[in-house]
């Protein structure tokens, strides 16, 4: 039976926060490890929305903080999912924060996190296909298998001689030109 397609952007979720004396640091920045949790909700909230089904955060890849986010900053996420396999769908978080007095906008950080869809017994289940339809939505369903395949690499729940989209990635890198 063939699977069940939903399009990318029905999975889109904002959530708005405001940095509150509780979320900083000793020097009025976002703590980090609050940003995390965060991501962490809007992104399960965007692969239930895929899935219909509960979700699991089964990982997490790399998150950097470019920019302090100042208290009293709104900080906006944006996360949709960018493509499912059989159980599993990655999504893509997009952090920005504003300081609305100052009329100042900036982007925060990115991530990928993956969420695995569990039936009542915790048992992962299969959930719908992703149809991307805007250029950066093709984009980001294109670079999701290469991304699995590396997180699935470090986690050791694949041979590197498997990750043949990694691999192909390094073979088709141009030579560095010399001076
Ligand atoms: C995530 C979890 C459900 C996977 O269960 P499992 O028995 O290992 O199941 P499988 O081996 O069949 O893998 C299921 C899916 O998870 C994916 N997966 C498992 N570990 C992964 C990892 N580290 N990174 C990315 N995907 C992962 C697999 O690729 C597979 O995806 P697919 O179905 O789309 O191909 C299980 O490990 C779990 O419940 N982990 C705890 C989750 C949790 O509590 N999160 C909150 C942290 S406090």
């Amino acid at each position: 039976m063939a699977k069940k397609q939903k399009f990318a952007k029905e999975s889109a979720v904002t959530m708005t926060e405001m940095v509150l004396p509780n979320d900083t640091n000793t020097l009025n920045n976002l703590m980090g490890g609050r940003l995390m949790h965060w991501m962490d909700i809007v992104s399960a909230i965007a692969a239930q929305k895929h899935s219909n089904r509960v979700v699991v955060t089964a990982s997490v890849d790399n998150i950097s903080f470019r920019k302090p986010i100042k208290l009293g900053n709104v900080v906006s996420l944006k996360a949709q999912v960018t493509r499912a396999f059989s159980s599993s769908m990655e999504v893509f978080i997009e952090v920005t924060a504003e300081d609305i007095p100052a009329n100042k906008r900036y982007t925060c950080n990115s991530a990928f996190f993956t969420f695995v869809a569990v039936d009542q017994s915790g048992r992962p289940i299969d959930v719908p296909e992703v149809v991307p339809e805007t250029e950066e939505e093709k984009e980001h369903y294109a670079g999701a298998l290469r991304r699995r395949q590396l997180r699935l690499v470090l986690a050791k729940r694949m041979k590197p001689a498997e990750a043949t989209e990694l691999k192909a990635l390094f073979e088709n890198l141009e030579p560095l030109k010399e001076d």
